[in-house]
């Protein structure tokens, strides 16, 4: 195969920035197909691009025009999309988060498994040069057993944007609020850098939108090691700079915006406290110079690492698999917050079923919205 035949599904803003990356931007993929579930728009952008056009994914699946999909839908309908087409003999790169809930995460993987066919998650920010860095310092021991960590991770949404869809910030249409939209990215680079929390202590509560679901969580994690950590988002602050830090026996790795730092320590913290006498002596630590890989944490990178996986076997940046990490992480967050207990990871499948379905069930909807249709301009292609 020289090119991988596409076909987006949903065209609605990010689509349709999908659609374009793949028109003029990806020499490894040909687009040839649209579907949205809106006839118009489905039209529109399919004579825009000159593609065929379908409102139905299963009929777009099925016509065996194309060899993979790019499933750009609204989250819910996300593996119900993906499951379909790799059944079909499609290959999948799902936009984040792979799903709302962990039992419908886990359908995904089941059929990627069966099937072996390339599933991919839109997790761009696996291709940032910092992340990468990070990523190659902790595997390479750098840092010593993890200790700590700390993730905040503030963003700001007007009202205007919660208006812009029915399905925005609602139990029915999305699943959750900033948890399950804005917060995902950075959720997978933390589980990806610093593992999956085992146990989770969560508040979450909506605080300054007219939504119904959270606009705001604060939470106290422990690792499978014992180690402590903690995690804070929202949509309700600017400016959008979000501070991580891991900090281990060796060393600690701080990324705040777009800078790291890396400290290495000259023996483990652990080691020290015993064997030093002097009683106001401490780890002697330094700051050390790290190489920044140059990458681009875009859209179309993801893209065409999912194209070269399926003509080449190249391996996946954000392997579809393990886009279950953040759905893990949210859920078990969702529920702690709503019980007013710890949640443990894994996430009780059919417990957090039953939550949704109660909070889907208490749902008053959205009444009046005024319809807006556009990709975040700070998303770089
Ligand atoms: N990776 C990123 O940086 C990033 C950025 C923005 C959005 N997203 C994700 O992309 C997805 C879509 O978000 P958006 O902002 O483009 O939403 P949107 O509302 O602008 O577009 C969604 C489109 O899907 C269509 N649709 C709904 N159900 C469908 C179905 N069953 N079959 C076909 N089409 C269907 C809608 O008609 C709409 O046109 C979300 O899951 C979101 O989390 C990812």
């Amino acid at each position: 195969m020289k090119k991988v035949r596409i076909g987006v599904v949903g065209v609605g803003g990010m689509g349709q920035a999908h659609a374009n990356s793949v028109k003029t931007n990806v020499k490894e993929a040909e687009l040839v197909a649209v579907c949205d579930a809106e006839e118009k728009r489905a039209k529109e952008v399919g004579e825009k691009f000159g593609v065929r056009w379908f409102t139905d994914y299963k009929e777009l699946i099925d016509s065996q025009i194309a060899d993979a999909v790019i499933v750009a839908t609204p989250h819910y309908f996300h593996p119900e999309i993906s499951v379909y087409a790799m059944n079909k003999g499609l290959h999948v790169l799902s936009e984040k988060p792979i799903a709302v809930t962990v039992s419908q995460a886990d359908t995904m993987i089941e059929a990627a498994t069966k099937t072996k066919k390339v599933f991919c998650v839109m997790y761009q920010r696996r291709n940032w040069g910092i992340a990468v860095a990070a990523k190659k310092l902790i595997e390479a021991g750098k840092i010593g057993e993890i200790k700590r960590t700390l993730l905040i991770d503030p963003w700001y949404r007007a009202q205007a944007y919660y208006d812009s869809g029915l399905w925005r910030a609602t139990w029915k249409g999305e699943g959750g609020g900033v948890l399950i939209n804005q917060a995902p990215h950075m959720i997978d680079m933390f589980t990806w850098l610093a593992g999956l929390p085992k146990r989770f202590e969560a508040k979450v509560r909506t605080k300054l939108h007219n939504i119904e679901v959270e606009d705001e969580a604060s939470v106290l994690l422990e690792y499978d090691n014992g180690a402590w950590g903690y995690y804070y988002t929202t949509t309700n602050e600017v400016p959008h700079i979000f501070y991580l830090e891991i900090a281990g026996d060796l060393g600690k790795i701080i990324i705040n915006g777009d800078t790291l730092r890396f400290f290495e320590n000259s023996v483990p913290v652990s080691k020290f406290t015993f064997e030093n006498k002097s009683m106001w002596s401490s780890v002697e630590t330094k700051e050390k110079t790290v190489r920044i890989p140059k990458k681009q944490a875009t859209h179309a990178e993801i893209i065409k690492n999912f194209c070269r996986a399926i003509i080449k076997g190249e391996k996946l940046v954000a392997p579809g698999v393990e886009g279950i990490n953040s759905v893990e992480f949210i859920n078990a967050i969702l529920l702690s917050g709503f019980k007013g207990k710890p949640v443990e990871t894994p996430v009780n499948r059919k417990e957090y079923d039953r939550f949704l379905q109660e909070m889907i069930r208490k749902s008053k909807g959205k009444k009046t919205v005024r319809a807006q249709i556009e990709t975040d301009p700070n998303f770089k292609k």
